[in-house]
């Protein structure tokens, strides 16, 4: 008789989505191109895998800030000067570099604070929960990403009541907001942008209805940190002009290159979270080499040399998303750093994320249930730090795969591709 433990293993894996994704491995071991192991990174966004060099195209270090020299050598000096960890919780104490981190990044936002977690998804599963209770609600965008709704879900559990309302609609926000009543206040949980599809939030009219139910908006900008708005500081203040009645999510592990996710807000507000959100309290913080390395990271963000960068970042973007559409390919996104092209049937996306990489580029193939059901796409990361002659060659390859597998034409693009 084997353990519970055993059967119970045995039971989830013959269920749900790891049977799915068992299933998919089974069928087609050679075309899953997941869980890769990069045995080692090269310059212009080559890695190594499988004993060949290909171009990496699924990288979120959408500035090439992981390889910037100022970057690299200040988690090397956060180490000599640090440690590797300082191995306490935040409840405790915190290292200097942590405090460093944090004002930096307010400054560079312009908000009052900031506080580090280690991911954006221990941020949304810290942050929702801590900020609302018994007496509160949750209204959430149908397409905001899982981490909010799992923080949404965490704070269910303790007693706030949770809901979503349609994509980037004020007016069923509106409803939403009048069939929860009564309440105390309403969190408004949205995406900065929307990765997939670059859609962003009509965060002015969202503003206007939460305040008009007692409740603020909460926007988690982890894909806008770094490469939207003005000097990289994202889509909120851009759009609202500030931040009043808000917080803002932010990622340091995408744009940033380095790790955590922060909330940025009123002082007030970060003050509260540091002494009701559990990950700050039970959990440990960004090892402090990364903290030194968000500094560094910032130090590039406000420097002369980032609108070099961010031109880079557009125009390589640009070149991708023209090449695609001119190949007429059914092109989603492109917002963001973030350009998909529509395939279709899960084994067909499988199989031309196989043909591209065998073809030298690695690009991530986007199956169900991060999209729905048969609109799997191509998706590729694009880097202020490829060439101009890796695009080229993504979309001769792009051109091929096109003569290899039938791709949709935008007009054929009738299914709705959330982020
Ligand atoms: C909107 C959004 N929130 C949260 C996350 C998760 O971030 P992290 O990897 O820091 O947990 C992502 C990652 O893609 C994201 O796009």
């Amino acid at each position: 008789m084997s353990d519970p433990l055993d059967r119970l293993v045995g039971s989830l894996a013959r269920t749900g989505l790891t049977r799915f994704f068992r299933r998919m491995l089974d069928d087609a071991p050679d075309l899953f191109l997941k869980d890769l192991t990069v045995e080692a990174v090269g310059p212009d966004r080559t890695i190594r895998v499988g004993g060949r060099w290909v171009r990496n195209f699924g990288s979120d270090s959408f500035l090439g800030l992981d390889q910037h020299p100022a970057v690299v050598e200040a988690v090397a000096r956060g180490v000599r000067d640090w440690g590797t960890h300082n191995g306490t919780s935040r409840a405790f104490s915190s290292v200097a570099p942590q405090r460093e981190a944090e004002a930096r990044v307010a400054a560079w936002l312009g908000t009052e604070d900031a506080v580090i977690y280690p991911s954006v998804t221990l941020a949304n599963a810290g942050a929702l929960p801590a900020l609302a209770t018994r007496h509160d609600v949750i209204a959430s965008d149908q397409h905001a990403h899982n981490s909010i709704e799992e923080g949404a879900r965490l704070a269910k559990a303790r007693g706030a009541r949770t809901a979503k309302f349609a994509h980037n609609d004020p007016a069923d926000l509106d409803r939403v907001l009048r069939t929860l009543r009564p309440f105390r206040h309403a969190v408004v949980a949205v995406d900065g942008v929307y990765s997939m599809s670059g859609a962003l939030p009509p965060l002015a009219a969202l503003q206007a209805v939460a305040r008009s139910h007692d409740g603020f908006l909460y926007v988690d900008d982890a894909h806008g940190t770094g490469v939207l708005g003005t000097r990289g500081r994202g889509t909120v203040r851009d759009a609202l002009g500030g931040y009043d009645n808000t917080l803002v999510v932010g990622s340091l592990s995408k744009a940033v290159s380095c790790l955590g996710g922060f909330v940025a807000g009123s002082r007030a507000a970060v003050d509260v979270l540091k002494l009701r959100s559990n990950p700050l309290l039970f959990g440990g913080p960004v090892p402090p080499p990364y903290l030194v390395a968000v500094c560094a990271a910032l130090d590039v963000i406000e420097s002369p040399e980032y609108p070099r960068l961010r031109a880079a970042l557009d125009a390589n973007v640009r070149r991708l998303v023209a090449g695609a559409e001119a190949l007429g390919l059914t092109v989603l996104g492109g917002r963001v750093p973030i350009v998909s092209v529509l395939v279709g049937g899960e084994d067909a996306t499988l199989r031309a994320g196989r043909f591209l990489f065998d073809a030298g580029y690695y690009v991530q193939s986007v199956v169900f249930p991060a999209v729905p059901h048969g609109a799997g796409v191509l998706r590729a990361q694009v880097n202020a730090n490829h060439p101009p002659a890796a695009i080229d060659g993504l979309l001769a390859a792009l051109s091929d795969l096109a003569r290899e597998v039938p791709l949709p034409a935008p007009a054929a693009d009738a299914v709705a591709v959330p982020a």
